[in-house]
């Protein structure tokens, strides 16, 4: 595996993907390593306008168009993804199994599409590492109710999430070993620590 991979963080809502991706990027800072973080949907400011869109609460896409918006979110990407391959540390705040696991595992959209469509976006492009952030029912319940602006993609009810994070488990099933399991209802202190000790295996 190359010393400057694409390392996601994926999770459902609450699962503190966000904050453990912010934990990497301290150390990384702080190291003086050079890295770039994209989070999707958005990244980059034709991105982030679709993501406005797409999670406005007042927006009412169907699932399909939905779909359309976060690729073409994720198409503003490439370009820089590509620019960066293997010349930088790429840290992703969500990428394609997102996509697997919320529009085909919770949507039902089928996943040939999908699969379609991220062969033509990504072209030889891999991601190398995923960390897949696991949450229990209570615990996303108990953080969503947290949150002071919930958008329209925090209002599913537990059923979805809880097809969705199956999903993940299932697209991290089938790639064993680039896959790190992250349990936050777990102690976050020793999950940080967990994390950044799989870190320095896949950059030094
Ligand atoms: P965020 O809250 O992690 O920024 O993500 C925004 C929402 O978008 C989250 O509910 C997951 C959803 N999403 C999809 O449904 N499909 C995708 O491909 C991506 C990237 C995100």
């Amino acid at each position: 595996m190359s010393k400057k991979p694409i390392i996601v963080f994926e999770g459902i809502e609450g699962s503190g993907k966000s904050h453990h991706i912010s934990i990497v990027s301290k150390y990384l800072d702080k190291k003086k390593i050079n890295y770039i973080k994209i989070r999707e949907p958005g990244g980059n400011p034709n991105s982030e306008k679709i993501r406005k869109l797409i999670l406005n609460n007042k927006s009412d896409f169907n699932k399909n168009t939905d779909l359309l918006l976060y690729l073409a979110a994720r198409s503003e990407n490439i370009k820089t993804i590509k620019k960066y391959y293997k010349k930088k540390i790429i840290l992703i705040d969500r990428f394609t199994d997102s996509t697997i696991a919320y529009q085909h595992y919770g949507m039902g959209i089928d996943i040939k599409i999908i699969n379609l469509i991220h062969k033509f976006l990504l072209d030889n492009i891999s991601v190398s590492f995923t960390f897949l952030n696991l949450v229990n029912k209570k615990n996303l319940y108990l953080r969503l109710k947290k949150r002071k602006k919930l958008n329209r993609y925090d209002k599913f009810n537990m059923n979805f999430y809880n097809k969705v994070q199956n999903g993940f488990l299932k697209l991290a099933n089938l790639k064993k070993n680039s896959y790190h399991l992250v349990n936050s209802n777990l102690d976050i202190k020793l999950n940080e620590k967990l994390i950044l000790k799989k870190i320095d295996k896949l950059i030094f």
